[in-house]
């Protein structure tokens, strides 16, 4: 099938574009190269299958629409970070709202009716109960970045009521690890995410990590996540669009591994993958973490027969193995990256 994929060149993105072409769909992608890395699609072989622009510029769409005629499109397309969001809640609402308006357009026009849409566990906020599911948790988010993504779903059901354009909303727990044989791997030249910041320090990159809170109500009083592999991420969204195609019906999923890990849990295991005794620094707690999240994934086990392969251990020496052969990240020198015209 011919799938457009937005941010493709981004982490989950090109994760998921690698288990496309495995499966032997043929891809465009669409990406702003912003927060992307083109080296990515260099290693998957398609770069020559990439138009470097913003979901923003409806020009643009429409001739990539005309042009490729995907029949389905994954939209990773959006800015992600919470502490960002916060500071510029401007720059998430127009990126990552209206530029996924302007995409939604563009599908009506052409007449293409089935979106996987990139959206968050953070649509929750702090969860009423948990394990979190779909529909019986309230939705609060903490953060713009959190908002953006829930607006973007409410967004969705009017499109699908009135223009009859189909979405899965996927919303991803805390993902991690890298592909097999670290071909793909996280850029963590920005990342503030637990897992590369622990891992820069076991790489002696920076000279500890610091524990944001030691007081919350679990048993070692650090906060408790829901880690999931990025392959095991990618593979469900081939799953949805697959269901979208089959069953023409939108729905949502929570995707998680249904099990809690804590902050000193990620840092021990760390220290037993990589042998490594950085140093930890126990500081005060960060302003809208919630102590515990942790996700029911049933119903994409049941609706989708999404299975996760991988645990924490698999999700950080993945990781660890990338980033020990990408110290750099992907930019391994400041050589001029060529950009193909968009
Ligand atoms: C995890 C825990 C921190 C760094 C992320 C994304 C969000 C969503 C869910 C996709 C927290 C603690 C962290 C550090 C620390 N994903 N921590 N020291 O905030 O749960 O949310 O995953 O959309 O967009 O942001 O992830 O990795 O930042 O934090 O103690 O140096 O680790 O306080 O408890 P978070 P995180």
């Amino acid at each position: 099938m011919r799938v457009l994929v937005t941010g493709g060149a981004g982490y989950i993105g090109s994760h998921t574009i690698m288990e496309l072409l495995k499966q032997q769909h043929e891809v465009i992608v669409l990406d702003s190269l912003e927060t992307g890395y083109i080296e990515a699609l260099v290693e998957l072989g398609i770069v020559n299958r990439l138009v470097v622009g913003s979901t923003q510029d409806a020009q643009l769409l429409d001739r990539v629409f005309r042009e490729y005629k995907p029949e389905a499109v994954i939209h990773f397309a959006a800015y992600k970070s919470v502490a960002e969001s916060i500071e510029n809640p401007n720059r998430y609402f127009q990126n990552n709202v209206f530029g996924t308006t302007t995409l939604l357009d563009t599908m009506v026009r052409h007449g293409v009716k089935n979106l996987v849409f990139s959206s968050t566990c953070a649509i929750f906020g702090t969860p009423s109960y948990l394990p979190v599911q779909e529909h019986n948790n309230n939705t609060n988010p903490e953060n713009p970045y959190g908002e953006s993504k829930l607006i973007v779903e409410q967004i969705l059901r009017w499109y699908d009521r009135a223009y009859g354009l189909k979405s899965v909303c996927l919303r991803y727990f805390n993902v991690a690890g890298a592909a097999e044989g670290a071909r793909i791997g996280e850029d963590w030249t920005k990342a503030q995410n637990l897992i590369p910041v622990v891992l820069k320090a076991a790489l002696g990159v920076i000279d500890s990590v610091q524990v944001f809170g030691s007081d919350y109500p679990t048993h070692d009083g650090t906060c408790i996540r829901d880690y999931i592999h990025v392959v095991d991420l990618a593979q469900a969204h081939i799953l949805s669009m697959e269901y979208l195609l089959t069953t023409n019906t939108a729905t949502c999923y929570n995707l998680g591994t249904g099990k809690g890990s804590s902050v000193m849990d990620v840092i021990q295991t760390v220290r037993n993958i990589t042998g490594e005794n950085f140093k930890v620094i126990m500081s005060p707690r960060r302003p809208g973490d919630p102590a515990a999240i942790w996700a029911d994934s049933f119903k994409a086990v049941q609706e989708l027969g999404w299975k996760t392969r991988y645990n924490l251990e698999d999700m950080i020496r993945s990781a660890y193995q990338w980033h020990k052969s990408h110290p750099n990240g992907w930019r391994q020198s400041d050589s001029e990256v060529l950009i193909p015209m968009g």
